[in-house]
């Protein structure tokens, strides 16, 4: 290829990228409003096992959100919809992050609870496919990855508002190598996808009282999407004279969060997807590391709830599924419930999380046969839920 024909190739990729942006930009517009569950006849919660320790974990999981629904479920307000072969055997078969069937299926929920699921990377046996995660939140466009780290006797109490369908993520699978020298991936910002998200962080922390949010960005360098980001943030700040609102660059916001000074400061905080990314897995490790995280990946029409932790296919391999840490799914699981208005069942369910994994402890998970099985555990969370003094256990421990 001669330098004109190279050029040629990157524009016209260029140009279909742009097209499926703007479309992209016209779907967000047309579905503002988000769905009513209240308005529902029945709230469908698809359940999905995913890959290595995930059907050990989301299967307790599951278990817990039936025992808590028991009613709801018998009186047809709740239904649960099984939704099998997300699995990195199957996606790789069929050559799609997300098969049609299943794809299909998914969009019969109103919310799905999800296990992890394999992130092919080059060098492995499977086809370098995009993430399952990513490709769920872009087609069900859940713009809002919300993700709470909470750890009392140190003060800090964050929650993080990570953009999901856009950034260094909207386009990771679209890159463009222009030659054998010459490499190029894109960053993607959007004003109604910016807007969304910081007004989401902005609307939680005016209801929440929490009433502060820290906008992260690298706006100094990245100046375009960033900088569209940050000043967007401005905007949206604009309306809502309660909150406080300041900005910091990914770099020493970073450093901050383990300034044990500063960091009880910080509220709310909003940032495109790739910093969100990061960070979020820094802040976890301070309540006790990804496995004890939930995360909620929000849109308009659909939801999804999810560990953040990864599918651990060696726990498998050497036979210790079983003994997986269910604690991350099954926060996303109480998030789930909160999320879809159950308020008292949520509630429940992260005291007694709060309970068995940090303050008793009757139960440690080791993750091998040194401690309990993620059954064992789940079986401990249930009676915890079923204590009359719950909720003043919780509180002796505060
Ligand atoms: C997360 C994960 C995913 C991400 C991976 C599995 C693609 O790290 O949910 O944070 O990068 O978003
Ligand atoms: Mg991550």
């Amino acid at each position: 290829m001669n330098r004109s024909e190279m050029i040629e190739r990157a524009q016209n990729h260029l140009g279909g990228l742009i097209e499926s942006q703007l479309e992209r930009i016209e779907r967000m517009k047309a579905s503002k409003d988000f769905i009513q569950y209240d308005s529902l006849d029945t709230i469908v919660i698809g359940v999905v096992g995913g890959d290595g320790i995930g059907p050990f974990i989301t299967a307790q999981a599951q278990r817990i959100l039936e025992f808590l629904l028991k009613d709801q479920v018998s009186a047809g307000k709740v239904a649960f919809k099984i939704i099998d072969g997300l699995t990195i055997e199957n996606r790789a078969k069929q050559n799609k992050a997300i098969p049609e069937d299943i794809l299909e299926e998914l969009k019969q929920c109103h919310v799905i609870l999800k296990g992890p699921t394999t992130t092919p990377r080059a060098g492995d046996p499977w086809p370098n496919i995009e993430s399952a995660n990513v490709a769920m939140r872009k087609e069900l466009d859940l713009f809002a990855n919300v993700r709470p780290v909470k750890v009392p006797e140190e003060g800090i109490d964050w929650v993080f508002y990570r953009e999901n369908t856009e950034g260094a993520y909207a386009l990771g699978s679209d890159g463009l190598e222009v030659n054998e020298d010459l490499f190029m991936d894109f960053t993607v910002a959007t004003y109604e996808g910016s807007r969304r998200i910081i007004k989401a962080a902005f609307d939680y922390a005016d209801k929440s009282g929490a009433n502060k949010v820290t906008v992260v960005t690298k706006a100094n360098v990245i100046k375009t999407t960033d900088g569209k980001f940050l000043k967007i943030a401005a905007e949206v700040a604009k309306e809502y004279p309660d909150v406080e609102w300041d900005d910091w660059y990914i770099d020493i916001m970073t450093a901050k969060l383990v300034d044990t000074k500063r960091r009880s400061q910080f509220k709310v905080m909003v940032l495109p997807n790739l910093y969100g990314d990061i960070l979020t897995d820094e802040a976890a490790e301070f309540q006790g590391g990804v496995g004890t995280a939930g995360s909620a990946n929000i849109g308009t029409r659909y939801a999804m709830f999810e560990a953040i932790h990864g599918s651990a296919p060696r726990m498998v391999d050497e036979g210790r599924g079983g003994y997986a840490d269910p604690s991350s799914i099954i926060r996303g699981a109480a998030m789930l419930l909160e999320h879809i208005g159950y308020h008292k069942e949520a509630k429940k369910l992260s005291m007694a999380l709060d309970i068995c994994g940090q303050f008793e402890k009757e139960l440690i998970i080791t993750g091998r046969d040194t401690g309990a099985t993620s059954e064992e555990f789940s079986d401990y969370i249930m009676r915890t839920l079923e204590r009359d003094d719950l909720e003043d256990k919780w509180n002796s421990y505060l």
